[in-house]
């Protein structure tokens, strides 16, 4: 990724005003300091999501997504951050400074340049052979599979012709020379014939970046012949694993989560019936590469795989993937129809909703994969296929989320809790799990029942507040330091407070985009929106100040205190006591 100044950065970002950027896509109504709209980023009735023109940052109160400019463009277009940079450069009137390249990456760039062109060149070239008279068995191909001309248009289907050299030879004429139409996947090269066109009479498939530049082609034959699709090969812009299909416009869509099909028909069948949200990875099976990809977009994939045993298995393999990736994965039944493609057709949109909602858990889905190799009439078979349960139970790491797990188990295949939650006990402590990307992410239960949540608000209440204010930050100070702040993203937004403070002054969305870039916009966000309403006066102001300062001295204390350094606990404990008495002495003023 390129690498910008601090300076370029800040520069572009002052340069957007947050009200004007969230105004274009947010109806926003000024109230008092601020404006508040409907959140753009989970759907809601009233308004929660709030933008200061003061901070030049923006929060929403309901899902808690928030920071900087840098970080509402990379939300709202699902941008990585140098994209969200280019955009706001550009809107700016800014020229992003151009980062320093050799005369061969130079080269390589423009090569690699023309061989987009050629590309997209190819692409307009197959679009329009298929509304040509040679087109037109392709054309009826896809109007028989239900393809209106709408959706042919917006995914560029083609037609590749009949005879053997078209495309190189319409490509030659355009001026790309042979080097270039070769990196591009398009041809064959042999002795005997020269170069030749790779894809003849299919319907083509234009493969596109997120960027909607063609990287590749998907060609299907119209009948039965072997191979049903030729994809292009890897080339120097095609990179099978790092791209899918359809996630230009899939990478769009509002929805919390993405379906992910097994080929180009599905997802072009589920965009035209109105589930943009469906990607495909592209003529190879699901790997890490692409868990990584879709996790920018969602942390939730449903998987819609075929209901054969291909598909069946095809997912089993794609759900360890997920997990590994901190995706959860569910999985979309289709039955009795194979594809999603077929599903439309037979039972349309709004029954594959239904379906799209109703998913199952990925750890039911695999017992019951699991469950469907054994013999459960036979109690040895019973037995064994328990075991494979107990294994899998054992390698979930958070307790609650195992017990619920164990509960359901139980409940789902008749057997008594009790002795399965024994056998998994057994199992954990003795370490015989199953592979490790078989456990479940962590549930938010846990987090729910942890005694830190109230200083952990009082920390955020109190970095709220020096955040605002410098008399708050000049006032706190004496008391407490970076290093009494929670460990993770409190004291990380404490520190680059306090540093920004003491080199004279902050600038909050400043800060913000460091997180961004982390792709951290979110927890940064909510620690520094915990406003205090009511307290006015400043008797008020200054005691609730007082209590913010006691509330998180004294939890730091208690982690020190419990903390192994080898100090003794009866002197941290005094020590304790005396801070917190005198604090509890004074009274901070403000
Ligand atoms: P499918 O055979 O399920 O194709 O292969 P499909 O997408 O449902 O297409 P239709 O409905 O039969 O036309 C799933 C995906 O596997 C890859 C393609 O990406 C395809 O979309 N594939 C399949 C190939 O790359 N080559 C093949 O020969 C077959
Ligand atoms: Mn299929």
């Amino acid at each position: 990724m390129p690498r910008y100044s601090d300076e370029i950065i800040e520069e572009i970002r002052s340069a957007n005003d947050i009200v004007d950027v969230i105004g274009s896509a947010v109806k926003l109504k000024r109230s008092g300091a601020n404006y508040f709209g409907l959140c753009p980023f989970h759907s809601e009735k009233t308004g929660s999501f709030c933008v200061s023109p003061l901070r030049q940052t923006y929060h929403c109160f309901g899902c808690d997504a928030g920071g900087n400019v840098i970080s509402f463009i990379m939300e709202y277009e699902n941008y990585s951050f140098p994209e969200a940079l280019k955009y706001l450069a550009d809107r700016a009137g800014i020229r992003l400074p151009e980062i320093e390249e050799t005369e061969e990456e130079k080269k390589a760039a423009s090569f690699r340049n023309r061989v987009m062109e050629c590309l997209k060149t190819a692409a307009v070239f197959y679009y329009k052979r298929l509304y040509s008279p040679e087109g037109k068995t392709g054309l009826d191909y896809l109007k028989k599979r239900g393809l209106s001309d709408e959706t042919i248009r917006s995914f560029g289907l083609g037609y590749s012709g009949k005879g053997f050299d078209q495309a190189v030879k319409y490509l030659r004429s355009k001026g790309f020379a042979d080097d270039v139409i070769n990196a591009a996947g398009l041809c064959n090269i042999s002795e005997k014939h020269g170069m030749t066109d790779r894809f003849f009479n299919r319907v083509m498939f234009p493969i596109m970046d997120i960027n909607n530049k063609v990287i590749a082609f998907g060609g299907r034959v119209m009948g039965d012949a072997e191979p049903k699709y030729l994809n292009s090969p890897e080339t120097i812009v095609f990179d099978k694993s790092h791209n899918m299909y359809g996630l230009n416009v899939a990478r769009r869509s509002r929805k919390n989560y993405r379906i992910v099909c097994e080929g180009y028909m599905d997802v072009i069948s589920m965009h035209q019936a109105g589930f943009t949200e469906a990607v495909a990875s592209l003529g190879t099976a699901f790997t890490p590469g692409h868990a990584n990809l879709l996790r920018r977009y969602t942390k939730d994939i449903r998987l819609s795989y075929d209901s054969d045993n291909a598909g069946m298995k095809a997912a089993m393999r794609a759900i360890p993937i997920c997990r590994s990736a901190g995706l959860t994965a569910r999985v979309i039944h289709l039955s009795p129809h194979k594809d999603p493609d077929e599903f439309i057709k037979a039972l349309g949109a709004d029954e594959l909703q239904k379906r799209v909602d109703e998913a199952e858990n990925s750890f039911f889905f695999e017992l019951s994969y699991i469950e469907s190799s054994y013999d459960m009439s036979d109690p040895e078979g019973r037995t064994a296929f328990q075991q494979e349960a107990v294994k899998k139970l054992a390698v979930i790491d958070d307790e609650l989320t195992r017990d619920n797990y164990i509960s359901s188990v139980a409940a789902k295949y008749s057997i008594r809790e009790d002795a399965l939650r024994r056998a998994v006990t057994v199992a954990a402590e003795s370490g015989q799990a199953a592979d490790s990307t078989a456990g479940i992410p962590e549930s938010g239960s846990r987090k729910a029942l942890s005694k830190e949540n109230g200083s952990r608000d009082a920390e955020k209440y109190l970095l709220t507040w020096i955040a605002d204010e410098k008399e708050a930050y000049e006032a706190v100070k004496p008391y407490i330091g970076i290093d009494d702040f929670s460990e993770g993203i409190t004291r990380e937004i404490a520190s680059a407070l306090y540093e920004g403070y003491e080199k004279g002054g902050i600038s909050l969305a400043d800060i913000l985009t460091r997180f961004a870039m982390e792709d951290k916009s979110k927890e940064a966000s909510s620690v520094i929106n915990r406003k205090l309403y009511a307290v006015d006066t400043s008797q008020d102001r200054e005691k609730a100040l007082t209590d913010l300062v006691i509330r998180v001295k004294k939890a730091a204390l208690d982690r020190k205190k419990n903390m192994d350094d080898g100090l003794d606990p009866l002197t941290k404990a005094k020590e304790e006591k005396k801070i917190l008495t005198e604090l509890r002495q004074i009274r901070i003023k403000i």
